[in-house]
């Protein structure tokens, strides 16, 4: 493809299969993306924001929601109850973008809480002690596999491909991680594969989504055992709300040791005789929920509902699309084939690139040598055209 010839990238393809050339066929219509919901993220006054790789805009709905905690705090000191209430709307909230049953999710505070607490219910004692993971996995996942070697697990490292994963899974392994879409190169794993592969062999599967879902359709009854995810980029909210959902009917074979009293049968009853875990993915909760985080959360993932991931997911494509013709018009190389969000454009200096691109009022980030550029259900051609025209005025810069 024309891209491919122009920077004789080996590993840049513009093909039938990238940027989902099937859904940019099928527009999906929603009147909750682009210019219709740009005024609601004030970022765009100034900047053009390219960056929700590392964090969402801040919308309307946000602020309004962080406004309406401090609001009820104020007039009625602790709202318990409502709390516990909105706590649940979060969990209904995950429930609906990821198409799980309410019961099947659990909130947690970051993926790293919800990792540790998902390997605290593995046993790593017995014929099955390998964790299998990629090198695109976040730093959080290889830190907390190595970290179970304490407990006798065997951590195995493989290219990120669905052959290489295949390769590794046997009736040794327990778990078996895959990111869903790369935070250095912008790779979107094929998950369902590698989780055919791990249901086959009997592991289980862990999908960190947290880079993919809200800009990318995803279902928990087809790829994952467990899904995990947080509210930091493509679903509008802060640091602090993350979410855990498992393939219906696992959870009751899972007893997690990392828990606490939110995690019990009944949170009133205040008993302190016994470990009686929640029949429900409520059974991986922990503390007092991250209340604040969570207002924010509803917000920001009532945006994406609204807007609807396959629009959002249809939008980003087109835009995507253009960023990577653009870059291939320069001569410019990509980490990987695009096929979700994240652009990754190789530089000749990324550090430099983030900081030049910033001087023209272009927000974006970088990860191994390469410029991250993330586009989400606001960001409109113009932001697409401001970077292609940054990358030109700094090209030395693009490798
Ligand atoms: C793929 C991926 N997983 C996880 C995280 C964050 O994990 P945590 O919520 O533990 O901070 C990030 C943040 O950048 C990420 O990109």
């Amino acid at each position: 493809m024309a891209a491919e010839d122009a920077t004789g990238a080996t590993d840049l393809k513009v093909d039938s299969e990238s940027v989902s050339e099937s859904t940019l066929s099928t527009p999906v219509p929603s009147g909750h993306v682009g210019e219709a919901v740009r005024g609601r993220f004030p970022v765009f006054r100034d900047k053009v924001y390219v960056n929700s790789c590392s964090q969402g805009a801040l919308s309307d709905a946000v602020r309004g929601a962080y406004e309406e905690y401090l609001a009820g705090w104020d007039a009625n000191g602790a709202e318990w109850e409502h709390w516990v209430e909105r706590s649940e709307a979060a969990r209904s909230s995950f429930a609906a973008l990821l198409g799980a049953a309410a019961d099947d999710v659990a909130i947690q505070t970051s993926v790293s809480a919800a990792v540790s607490a998902l390997v605290s219910a593995l046993r790593f004692d017995g014929k099955r002690n390998r964790i299998v993971i990629s090198e695109n996995e976040f730093p959080t996942i290889g830190q907390i596999a190595h970290a179970q070697e304490l407990r006798g697990a065997e951590i195995v490292h493989v290219e990120p491909d669905a052959e290489a994963y295949a390769a590794a899974i046997d009736e040794r392994t327990a778990l078996v991680c895959s990111t869903l879409v790369s935070y250095r190169t912008g790779r979107v794993h094929d998950v369902e594969a590698i989780s055919a592969q791990a249901r086959e062999r009997g592991a289980l599967m862990l999908v960190d989504g947290y880079q993919g879902i809200g800009a990318i359709p995803y279902d928990v009854a087809h790829a994952g055992d467990v899904v995990v995810g947080g509210t930091v980029k493509y679903l509008l909210a802060s640091a602090g709300l993350a979410f855990m959902a498992f393939r219906p009917g696992l959870v009751e074979e899972l007893l997690p040791t990392q828990t606490g009293w939110f995690a019990d049968e009944n949170v009133f009853d205040m008993q302190i005789e016994r470990y009686r875990p929640h029949r429900s993915a409520r059974r991986f909760d922990s503390g007092t929920p991250p209340v604040p985080n969570i207002y924010a959360g509803v917000a920001g993932v009532g945006l994406v509902l609204e807007a609807g991931v396959p629009a959002i997911h249809a939008h980003v494509s087109a835009l995507v699309r253009r960023l990577v013709e653009g870059v291939a018009e320069l001569g410019g190389t990509l980490a990987s084939e695009p096929r979700g969000p994240l652009v990754c454009i190789r530089s000749t200096d990324a550090p430099a690139l983030v900081t030049a691109l910033a001087g023209e009022g272009i927000v974006a980030s970088e990860r191994d040598g390469s410029l991250r550029i993330s586009l989400h259900l606001y960001n409109v051609e113009d932001d697409v055209d401001a970077v292609l025209a940054g990358l030109r005025t700094h090209r030395s810069l693009v490798a």
